[in-house]
């Protein structure tokens, strides 16, 4: 299967965790803050709640993702959610220095929001330098990146990764403002079988997993 067949997979059999019908709440907070302006990127949106909820506030976003069905989902739930007009659309994160509406010169974007995406490079170094390199090209010079990802210092599911790892991978050509710990919101599914002991997992399957927030600005 390619990569792009298994995300579509998670979407198409409805097995994916992180599909929780709603936004993040760490990026609604986020949103609170003031910390996103501008032109938005959002890469690997998924169902599309964190651009649909950003759209339907008013900012200027770009939802984009890998798979066909992950988009195809996420419009669906727009039109759920009494948001049609939102944009969303097909995108390899690993390509998006190649397209000049988004690469430039000049780069397109104010602020790049990545929810679970970054993580899911943790043990593959040449893409996770690939996607970074990419988002560096469409960033705006004094751009931010906001970054959500699964943290390793608890026990959990999917790609969970260090602090270390963020620092380093951020350690040219951007500037680490802050990072903190947070919590990433999933739902238990069947297929997780590896569930650690100690999760606390509300009734309808709802839990809150250990995860980074960091703010990373592009220089
Ligand atoms: C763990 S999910 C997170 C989805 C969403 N951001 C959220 O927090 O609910 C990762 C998403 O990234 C997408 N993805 C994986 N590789 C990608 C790539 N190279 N470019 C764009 N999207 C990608 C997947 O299809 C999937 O929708």
């Amino acid at each position: 299967m390619t990569r792009t067949e298994i995300w579509n997979a998670a979407y198409d059999n409805d097995t994916a965790p992180w599909v929780i019908g709603e936004p993040q709440p760490a990026i609604v907070a986020l949103e609170r803050t003031g910390a996103i302006t501008g032109r938005v990127l959002e890469p690997g949106c998924g169902a599309g709640e964190h651009t649909i909820l950003l759209t339907r506030l008013g900012y200027d976003i770009l939802g984009t993702d890998l798979s066909p069905s992950a988009i195809d989902r996420a419009r669906a739930n727009a039109v759920a959610h009494g948001v049609p007009h939102v944009a969303f659309e097909v995108a390899d994160a690993l390509t998006f220095a190649t397209r000049p509406d988004f690469a430039g010169p000049p780069p397109a974007f104010d602020t790049i929001v990545d929810s679970a995406l970054f993580h899911v490079f943790g043990t593959e170094p040449e893409l996770r330098a690939a996607y970074v390199h990419n988002l560096h090209a469409v960033c705006k010079p004094g751009g931010v990146l906001h970054l959500l990802a699964l943290s390793d210092t608890e026990p959990g599911f999917g790609p969970r990764i260090s602090d270390t790892l963020i620092r380093e991978s951020f350690s040219t050509g951007w500037q680490l403002e802050s990072l903190h710990p947070t919590r990433y919101r999933g739902r238990v599914i069947p297929s997780i079988t590896e569930a650690p002991p100690g999760l606390e997992v509300s009734p309808e399957g709802i839990v809150d997993v250990a995860a980074w927030i960091a703010r990373i600005r592009r220089l």
